[in-house]
């Protein structure tokens, strides 16, 4: 009787409103609801195959199969901190074997999950441990940042990044506005590959930043998402935190390997914290611990396990280096075809940044009413900033973006 009458009553929940969808995964979902065969799905950052399908590496399957041949493995916990080996390996990975941080021991990494948990608990870290509770992200940047930090308690702002004039780097301004932040405030930077702009710093603006923060005593934090990804080659995209971390100052790196290894929904990425002693390093280490512990407790094991052993192993890391080069060089023929296709159309404007810009996305310049119109009449999706995943295109699908762009932009109808 009493449960009837409760089953009866108002949800606990009936105050709530509907949640919009998240902008980026959103398109996903509007994406899969649309019956039409021709749609293409140029939002989300995950690359493709020129068939349009999702990509799982050789090397990532022969990984597997090892693992899965190998009865000495077993499904127990991980430390708090996760896979040792993959965290020391993922480490070199970025910093370089000789890295004067790997060398003197004066970092600690911990396996997160992935690119997003990284930054989640490297953010959680600084909102308890460090003096400073202010986080400066580029205009613009991958949405999810000023959550991230937000739902961590420090406050956001942002420092100057893209010039829509030039469509490239706003130099000048960035140097102002790291100038002017108050001594001490954290720096979020994208290691390589700016998402959502594709520009990134040369090596000589790079050493400029680099003086202006260490000169103001900030604190820098690497978003590495697409190491790799950028040049095709994993040490060059790991440029400008060696860079910084040459110099022996202190910095947080954010890792993943979502986009470099197809690892997307394992969940696989590291925080580093580069101190400035190994005494330091490892009381770090043991407040991380007290930060994940009731975060998650440990993460999962499989995902790190399959990293842990092409970065170990001479065959299979070489084979990655190919595979990842090969996304990357798909990457970047698109660029081609899509300028090309743009030309040929007589498209008004200057579309040398297609060429220019770098990694996984290109920032079109197209505005949110174009955007719009080309979902609607030509059932391509992709943000309302007007970026787009360049690994989601394919010979087949350019012709049709070209074409779409061609009308927004000359305000024919489809
Ligand atoms: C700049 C940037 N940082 C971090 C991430 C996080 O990726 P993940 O959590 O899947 O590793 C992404 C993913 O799109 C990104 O673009």
């Amino acid at each position: 009787m009493e449960a009837t009458a409760s089953a009866a009553a108002a949800s606990v929940f009936d105050h709530l409103e509907q949640a919009p969808e998240d902008p980026i995964l959103g398109i996903t979902v509007a994406y899969n609801k649309d019956p039409h065969p021709g749609k293409v799905n140029l939002g989300v950052g995950a690359y493709r195959t020129e068939e349009g399908k999702p990509l799982i590496l050789n090397v990532v399957r022969r990984a597997e199969e090892r693992l899965l041949a190998d009865r000495s493995k077993n499904k127990e916990y991980l430390p708090i901190t996760g896979l040792a080996d993959f965290n020391k390996r993922s480490a070199m990975l970025i910093l370089g074997s000789d890295s004067p941080a790997v060398v003197e021991k004066r970092l600690v990494t911990a396996q997160c999950l992935s690119g997003t948990g990284s930054l989640r608990v490297g953010a959680e870290f600084l909102a308890r441990h460090y003096g400073v509770k202010l986080v400066f992200l580029p205009t613009p940047t991958w949405g999810n940042h000023f959550k991230v930090f937000m739902n961590a308690g420090l406050a956001v702002k942002t420092y100057r990044y893209y010039d829509n004039k030039t469509r490239g780097l706003d130099y000048e301004g960035m140097l102002e506005d790291i100038g002017a932040a108050p001594s001490g405030s954290v720096i979020l930077l994208h290691a390589c590959a700016h998402n959502p702009t594709g520009v990134d710093p040369t090596p000589q603006q790079w050493e400029g930043i680099r003086q202006a923060i260490r000169n103001r005593g900030h604190l820098p934090f690497f978003d590495s998402a697409y190491q790799g990804f950028a040049s095709g080659s994993l040490d060059k995209d790991a440029l400008a935190v060696r860079t910084f971390v040459a110099d022996g100052g202190e910095c947080f790196i954010a890792q993943s390997f979502a986009k470099n290894m197809g690892l997307y929904g394992e969940r696989v990425g590291a925080l580093s914290i580069v101190s400035k002693s190994s005494g330091v390093a490892t009381r770090v280490e043991s407040q991380l611990k007290l930060v994940i512990r009731p975060m998650y407790s440990n993460p999962p094991i499989h995902g790190a396990s399959i990293v842990a052993l092409v970065l170990g192993d001479g065959d299979l890391f070489s084979e990655w280096t190919v595979e990842l080069k090969g996304m990357a060089d798909r990457i970047i023929s698109m660029r081609h075809k899509l300028y090309d296709a743009l030309r040929a159309r007589g498209t008004p404007g200057d579309w040398t940044h297609i060429l220019k810009q770098i990694g996984m996305f290109s920032f079109t310049g197209l505005n949110k009413e174009q955007v719009q119109f080309m979902t609607r009449e030509y059932r391509i999706y992709m943000t309302l900033d007007g970026r787009i995943s360049m690994a989601g295109l394919s010979l087949k699908t350019v012709p049709l973006l070209a074409d779409a762009i061609h009308a927004a932009v000359t305000g024919a109808k489809a």
